[in-house]
C-alpha cells in the first residue's frame, strides 16, 4: 500500500511539473461523490478566492503606499516566523500564470481584492497610476481567458495614512474617504467589473482589530489582549457602525451614478460560523441565538431590518451607536447579493459573565464555546486551530440566513481548510483531506439549495497557498501548492478534483 502511495505521489509530482508547462495535459479520475457542474443550476458560478496583501507581493514597489498590515507584520513576534507579505507569491508578476491555472481548473470566476493603498497611497488624494495599470492588466487578462472578475474593495488593508490621520474606522471621516475610493474604482474598472464587493468580513475587522486586538490596528482594553491602547467595550461597535455606513454609502453611489450604465451589483462578504447549542436546554438555545446575533446579525439586521438585533440593543445598551433617520435610509436594503464566508461550526453554551467593570464585545455575548459533546469532537481539526470540519454547518448557515433574512441571493464566498506549511513536497500535493472537505461541504450546500436557498455561486478559499495573516506561511489553504523558494506553482490533487467536477459538457 505504502509503495502505491509513493508511486502515486511521484506520478502527481511529475505530472504537476509537466502540467505546469501544459496544464491541460493530464487529468486523473476522481470520485466526486456525485457532484458535477450539471447538478447545480444553470449559470451557477464556481470560483476561487484570494486577497491583495495575501498574494500580490510588490508591497513596497510600483508606488503602493503602506497599509496597517505593512507596519504590523514588521513588529517581531506578531506573525509566525516574522513572515511578511512583501513578496508573498508575487501574483503582481505571476497573474497570467495564475489566471491560466484558474482556467485549467475549469473555474468561472476569480474573487480578488483591490489594495486601497496601491490605488491611493495616502488613502485619499493622489492616484498611483501604476497600481491602476496593474488591476487593468489583471482584469483584462481574466476576461480574455473567460474568468469573471469579482472585485473586493477591502480585505483588511487600510491605508496606514488614514489610521494615522484620524484613527481609521473609529472616525466617521472614513465613510466619505472609503466611498470616494470605491467610486474611483467603479468609474475606472466598472466597464468590466460587474460584481463589486465592499468589505471582507466586517465582523473580523471590528472584533480582531478592536476587541482582542490580535489584528491591526491592534487596539483593545488591556484585559482582553496585548494592546497599548483601545477600549473593547466601545470601539468594536463604533468601527462596525462605520463599516456599515461605509458599505451603505458606496452602494448608494454605485446605484445612483453607475448601476444604470454599468449594470453591475454590490454585495458584502460576511463571515459566519454555525453555532449549535451544546445541550437542548433553553439557556443554551438562547446562548447560541445570541452568538448568531452578535456575529452576523450585527451586520445583517441593519442591512435587512434597519436596526441592530434586539439582543444586542438590550445587552450593549448605550454603547451601541444609533443610526440617524437619513443613515437608515441608505443602510437598509444596501446589498444586492450577500457573500457568506463559512469554514466551521462550534457548540455554544450559556455562560453569563459576572457583572464587573470589565466589558468588551466578546464578553457581551455571554456564551462559552465547546468543541466536543459527550466526548465526541465536533469535527476533524484542520491545521488552523479554529477550523473544525463540520459539513452540515454550511447547510445550517445558508438555511438560517434564508429563513431569517428573507431569502436573499447568496454567494458562498469563502470555504476551505488548511494543511500545515511544512508538509514535505510532493506529499503536500496529495491533499486528500481537502478533497474530502470540498466534497462533503459542497454536497451539504447543494442540499440547502434543494431545500430552497437562493445560492448562485461558490468560491473556494484559496486558489493558491499564500500569506495566511498571523500564521504567515505555516498554513497552506491553496488548491495550488506554491514553492516559496522559487514561487513555482503546482496543482494539488484538489485542483484536479475541481477540474473534473467542473468539466463542461461539449456542446
Ligand atoms: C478568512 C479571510 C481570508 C483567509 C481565511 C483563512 O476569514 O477572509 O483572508 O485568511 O479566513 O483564514
Amino acid at each position: 500500500m505504502k509503495s502505491l502511495v509513493i508511486l502515486f505521489l511521484l506520478f502527481v509530482a511529475v505530472f504537476s511539473i509537466v502540467s505546469h508547462v501544459n496544464a491541460s495535459a493530464w487529468q486523473p479520475r476522481f470520485d466526486t461523490g456525485g457532484l458535477s457542474r450539471d447538478i447545480f443550476p444553470k449559470g451557477f458560478v464556481f470560483g476561487s478566492a484570494a486577497s491583495a496583501y495575501q498574494v500580490e507581493g510588490m508591497a513596497n514597489k510600483d508606488g503602493r503606499g503602506s497599509s496597517i498590515w505593512d507596519v504590523f507584520v514588521k513588529v517581531p513576534g506578531n506573525i509566525k516566523n516574522n513572515a511578511t507579505g512583501e513578496v508573498s507569491i508575487d501574483q503582481y508578476n505571476h497573474y497570467k500564470e495564475d489566471v491560466n491555472l484558474m482556467q485549467m481548473m475549469n473555474f468561472d470566476a476569480y474573487r480578488f481584492s483591490i489594495s486601497w493603498p496601491r490605488i491611493f497611497p495616502n488613502g485619499t488624494g493622489e492616484v498611483n497610476w501604476k497600481g491602476v495599470a496593474y488591476y487593468n492588466r489583471l482584469i483584462d487578462y481574466m476576461l480574455e481567458k473567460g474568468i469573471t472578475p469579482h472585485a473586493n474593495l477591502y480585505h483588511y488593508d487600510l491605508p496606514l495614512a488614514l489610521q494615522e490621520r484620524y484613527g481609521g474606522f473609529l472616525s466617521k471621516q472614513i465613510v466619505k474617504d472609503y466611498a470616494d475610493y470605491a467610486e474611483f474604482c467603479f468609474k475606472t474598472f466598472g466597464d468590466r467589473i460587474k460584481n463589486w464587493w465592499t468589505f471582507n468580513e466586517p465582523k473580523v475587522i471590528a472584533s480582531l482589530g478592536f476587541d482582542n486586538g490580535i489584528n491591526p490596528p491592534n487596539r483593545c482594553s488591556k484585559e482582553f489582549g496585548n494592546c497599548t491602547e483601545g477600549n473593547s467595550a466601545t470601539e468594536p461597535y463604533i468601527a462596525a457602525h462605520h463599516l456599515i455606513l461605509s458599505h451603505a454609502e458606496a452602494s448608494k453611489r454605485y446605484r445612483e451614478k453607475y448601476k444604470a450604465e454599468q449594470k453591475g451589483r454590490v454585495g458584502v462578504f460576511t463571515d459566519f460560523v454555525w453555532y449549535e447549542p451544546l445541550t437542548k436546554s433553553k439557556a443554551d438555545n438562547y446562548a447560541a441565538q445570541r452568538a448568531r446575533d452578535f456575529h452576523i446579525g450585527w451586520f445583517l439586521h441593519p442591512f435587512v431590518y434597519g436596526e441592530y438585533p434586539r439582543t444586542m440593543q438590550k445587552i450593549v445598551g448605550e454603547r451601541l451607536p444609533k443610526f440617524s433617520k437619513s443613515e437608515l435610509e441608505i443602510v437598509k436594503n444596501s446589498f444586492d447579493v450577500l457573500g457568506l464566508n463559512h469554514y466551521t461550526s462550534y457548540y455554544i453554551y450559556d455562560a453569563h459573565q459576572p457583572k464587573t467593570n470589565v466589558i468588551g464585545y466578546q464578553h457581551d455575548w455571554n456564551v462559552g464555546y465547546a468543541y466536543e459533546r459527550n466526548g465526541v469532537p465536533i469535527g476533524r481539526q484542520a491545521h488552523s486551530p479554529w477550523i473544525y470540519e463540520v459539513p452540515s454547518g454550511i447547510y445550517k448557515v445558508v438555511t438560517y440566513v434564508k429563513e431569517r433574512y428573507g431569502n436573499p441571493e447568496i454567494i458562498l464566498s469563502e470555504n476551505g481548510m488548511d494543511d500545515p506549511g511544512n508538509v514535505p513536497f510532493p506529499e503536500a500535493l496529495f491533499d486528500t483531506n481537502r478533497v474530502n472537505y470540498y466534497t462533503t461541504y459542497l454536497k451539504e450546500l447543494k442540499r440547502a439549495m434543494d431545500d430552497g436557498a437562493n445560492v448562485t455561486g461558490y468560491f473556494a478559499w484559496s486558489m493558491l497557498d499564500n500569506f495566511e495573516w498571523l500564521l504567515g506561511y505555516t498554513s497552506r489553504f491553496g488548491l495550488i501548492y506554491v514553492d516559496y523558494n522559487d514561487l513555482k506553482r503546482y496543482p494539488k490533487m484538489s485542483a484536479y478534483w475541481f477540474r473534473q467536477m467542473l468539466q463542461r459538457k461539449k456542446a
